[in-house]
This record gives structure tokens, sequence and C-alpha cells, in this order.
């Protein structure tokens, strides 16, 4: 039997998705973002369920989008899996989520952090928009979370360099919740988490709403932005390079078109 991409357990009022593609370092393939969103939407309806806690392992929160299978696709592939789109399906948990990081959180992965309402990172932990060195640009809201998240000046630095930050780094500039020691990041997020799930639940939930609120209007029309111009890219040949580099292990030659 294959293995699921993602484990899920209750403790309690606090549901804990794992996600569980150690060997690809957790890329977020299409099957492992359905399912991740699958088991969301059913913490989001199940009333005993006041706050939701993602994380990945030691080694990798998730090092982004699996470069393997979309080195393969076009750009109609990439629009045919967006119906509908699983960052969407994210974007929409009406309960709080934290995400817990304990390593690397790239590309889609640190996305995905920054799609979660609060980040508990490791003192390992590292972030970064390394879609630059693909020939590609982040898809799945970093040009814009992170934006919103750290201001206009080191969201350009962070999405045009691909530079990858440390936590302490990523705590100063605004991205990250709270750094803990890497054997207690974990249970720190669940204990956030714990905190969470102790209050009115409607009260979280509606808190959640409004502070998102904050940007919600101009995130929405950014989002769509960022993701057409993503798919764009997909028909250019530098993402054909600079997926080819990565897969084979080498430095990519870009050329303009
Ligand atoms: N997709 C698919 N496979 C990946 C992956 C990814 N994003 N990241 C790592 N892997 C795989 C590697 O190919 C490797 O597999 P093999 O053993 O079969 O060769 C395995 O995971 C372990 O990775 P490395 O050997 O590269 O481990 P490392 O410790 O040397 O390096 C790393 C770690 C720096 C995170 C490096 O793996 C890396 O740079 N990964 C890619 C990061 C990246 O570019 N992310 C952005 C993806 S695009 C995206 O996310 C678009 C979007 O917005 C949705």
């Amino acid at each position: 039997m294959e293995e699921s991409n993602i484990l899920v357990e209750r403790e309690g009022a606090v549901g804990v998705i794992t996600l569980n593609r150690p060997k690809a370092l957790n890329a977020l393939s299409s099957a492992l973002m359905n399912e991740f969103a699958d088991a969301l939407e059913t913490f989001d309806a199940d009333d005993e369920i006041r706050c939701v806690v993602l994380t990945g392992n030691d080694r990798a929160f998730a090092a982004g989008g699996d470069i393997k299978q979309m080195s393969d696709s076009t750009a109609a592939d990439m629009v045919k899996r967006e119906s509908p789109s699983p960052w969407k399906r994210v974007a929409k948990t009406r309960k709080p989520i934290v995400a817990a990081v304990g390593g690397y959180a790239l590309g889609g992965g640190c996305e995905l952090a920054l799609t979660c309402d609060m980040i508990v990172a490791s003192e390992e932990a590292r972030f970064g928009q390394p879609e630059i060195d693909l020939g590609i640009i982040p898809g799945a809201g970093g040009t814009q979370r992170l934006t919103h998240a750290i201001g206009k000046a080191r969201a350009m630095e962070l999405v045009l360099t691909g530079r990858r930050i440390g936590a302490k780094e990523a705590f100063e500039i605004g991205m990250v919740t709270k750094v803990a020691p890497p054997d207690s990041y974990l249970e720190e997020a669940k204990e956030l988490a714990r905190t969470v799930a102790s209050k009115a639940p409607l009260a979280a939930q509606l808190a959640k709403d409004a502070v998102l609120k904050a940007y919600e209007g101009s995130l929405e029309a950014g989002l769509d932005y960022e993701r057409r111009n993503f798919l764009v890219l997909f028909s250019t040949e530098d993402k054909e390079e600079g997926m080819a580099a990565f897969k084979e292990k080498r430095d990519p030659d870009f050329k303009g078109r």
C-alpha cells in the first residue's frame, strides 16, 4: 500500500497534520496538497477541533512545490490542476492554523507557512523564496503574503535573490511569531494552539477573519495576479532549463526566453 502524504492526529481540541514525504523533503506535489486540503476541511467542519497545527519534520517543513512534477508540466497542465485550487481551499479555513517549522520552508513551503495564521519556528528553520533560480516566481502567495508580512524592501530582496534566511532573521523582520529550540518548537506550537483552542471558538474564528480582512481585498487580486505571472513562466525555455538543472544537480544557464 502506498504511504500517505500526510498524517492526521487529534490531540484534544487541537488537530495535528504532519506532511509526510520525508525523502522528497515534503515537496508539495498536487496529491499531497489535495490530501492536506481535504484533512483541513474535515477539521474545519468538526466542532470538537478548535485550532490546527501543521508541521513537517526537523529537516524540512516543505522544500517547495514538487519540482520533479512541475518540470514536466506545461502552463495548461498547471491550469487543469487548479480547479479547485488546494491553495484556495487552505486559505478558506475558518479555524486558526499554527505552522510548526523545523527545517526548510522554501518556495511553496514558505508560502504554505505564510498561509497559516502563526508560525513557530525552530532555531534551525530556513525560509526563502528560491523560485527565481528555477526560472519562475512564487506562485502561492510569496509575492503577496510575504510583502504584507515584511514590507516591500525586504520581500523584493528575498524574491529577487532567492536568499535563504534563518529563523532569527525571519523573526526580526516579522515573518514568524516565535522562535524555539529544535527539540521544543513542535511542543511550543501545540501549546500555542491549545491556548487558542481554550478561547471562545466563534470569537477565535471571527478574530482570524477580521485580522485577515486587514489586507484581504488587495490580497485576493494580488494572488490572482501572481498566479497568472507564475503560469505564464511555465511556457518559457528558462523554466525548462531551471528545473532540468535542479534535477541534474547543476547550475542553470538562463537565456531570457
Ligand atoms: N521538489 C522535488 N523534489 C525535491 C524538492 C522539491 N522542491 N526539494 C528537494 N527535493 C528532493 C531532491 O531532489 C532530493 O531527491 P533525490 O534524493 O531523489 O535526489 C531529495 O529531495 C533531497 O534533497 P537534496 O539532495 O537536494 O538535499 P540537500 O540537503 O542537498 O538540499 C535543499 C536541500 C536546499 C532544500 C534543496 O533540496 C533544494 O534547493 N530544494 C529545492 C528548493 C526550491 O527550489 N523550492 C522551490 C520550488 S518551486 C515552488 O515552490 C513554486 C511554488 O510557488 C508553488
